[in-house]
């Protein structure tokens, strides 16, 4: 008989959560093989009518001291960028399937960001090849599409950001693929609620590293690691700045937030370890354990009294809601019938 009040999450030799009395690794311990590198597709192209970014066609961002605290005019226009972002970022979300591969993900992600009249940041910057990142598993971030089709029990993160009107608008949600296993549906709940902590921590007056130290105790909380070398980071004409936002707490972070500031939050929070490597290809960073890592992102502005999300959608539900959705309705239906609980 599955306990009600069972935990969602299993050690290897633990009896399995669905209740079959085999222990967990012999029975639902994903399976799922290793990530590995697909093979690339073609470079896409954006046609000439969309206005270019600097680093289009050398790969290298113009880094120049852009002001933290934006005018109100680059806000509307990042206002607007954001929105679009998180449309698409809705759009390619809703594309997430078992058996559809990260290069047509990137696709649409693609056409999309063309469609609504902008270009898609991660292409070419710094030499990356595409227009999304798509990071599956234990990947952490910045995995690159390619002919991988997606598993079922999978997990994807899908990170969009669209230059339009000169600013840049960055947010990312992870995806459950088909039916996924409690443990990693429950991480995928944990990390949006790990962003939503740090948005909540935003305040003028405060240092920044007080979002660091709400992420890093809910994720502790729940017996989750927070990755610890990709960090927010202050966005607008460029697409990263020099300002640092940790997800961990770093007693050093004392820039005193401000309101007009803009910045992303983008937690990335593993089942086990918080390190990292880096695949040859220079760009995938994977946990050494394998572990799974989910990861959501807001680009924000500090207001007199909070924040405010810009990367949200006109209209309708954001990504992430979307996301936690899945994760949590997912928990759901595979959860023990409604009279055991
Ligand atoms: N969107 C990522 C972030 O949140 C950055 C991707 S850099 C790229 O900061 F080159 F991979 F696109
Ligand atoms: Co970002
Ligand atoms: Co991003």
């Amino acid at each position: 008989m599955p306990s009600p009040t069972a935990p969602p999450v299993c050690k290897p030799n633990d009896p399995c959560w669905c209740g079959s009395g085999k222990k967990f690794k012999r029975c639902h311990r994903p399976t799922a093989e290793r990530v590995r590198a697909g093979r690339l597709g073609p470079r896409r192209s954006v046609p000439d009518h969309i206005e270019h970014p600097p680093y289009a066609e050398s790969g290298e961002p113009v880094r120049w001291d852009e002001p933290l605290v934006k005018s109100p005019e680059v806000l509307d226009r990042m206002r607007r960028t954001g929105a679009a972002a998180a449309e698409i970022l809705r759009t390619v979300g809703a594309a997430v399937a078992p058996g559809v591969t990260t290069d047509e993900l990137d696709a649409l992600a693609h056409e999309e960001c063309i469609r609504l009249g902008g270009y898609p940041s991660p292409l070419n910057y710094r030499w990356f090849p595409k227009s999304l990142c798509t990071s599956v598993n234990e990947v952490i971030c910045h995995g690159i599409p390619d002919d991988r089709a997606l598993c079922d029990g999978d997990i994807v993160n899908l990170d969009v950001t669209l230059w339009r009107e000169g600013v840049h608008g960055d947010t990312n949600a992870t995806f459950c693929v088909g039916t996924v296993d409690p443990e990693s549906r429950r991480l995928v709940t944990v990390t949006r609620e790990c962003m939503d902590r740090g948005i909540d921590a935003v305040r003028p007056g405060l240092p920044i590293n007080v979002i660091g130290r709400a992420i890093a105790d809910h994720a502790d909380a729940n017996g989750c690691a927070v990755i610890r070398a990709f960090i927010g980071h202050g966005i607008g004409e460029q697409f990263h700045t020099d300002l640092a936002v940790p997800h961990y707490f770093e007693p050093r972070a004392t820039t005193i937030m401000e309101p007009g500031m803009t910045f992303t939050i983008e937690p990335m929070i593993s089942l086990g370890s918080w390190q990292h490597q880096i695949w040859d290809d220079g760009w995938t960073a994977v946990t050494p354990d394998h572990s799974r890592v989910a990861q959501f992102e807001h680009t924000l502005v500090v207001t007199d009294d909070g924040a405010d999300i810009l990367t949200v959608p006109t209209e309708g539900p954001t990504a992430a809601d979307v996301a936690l959705e899945q994760a949590l309705g997912n928990e759901r239906s595979a959860a023990p019938s409604p009279s055991l609980r």
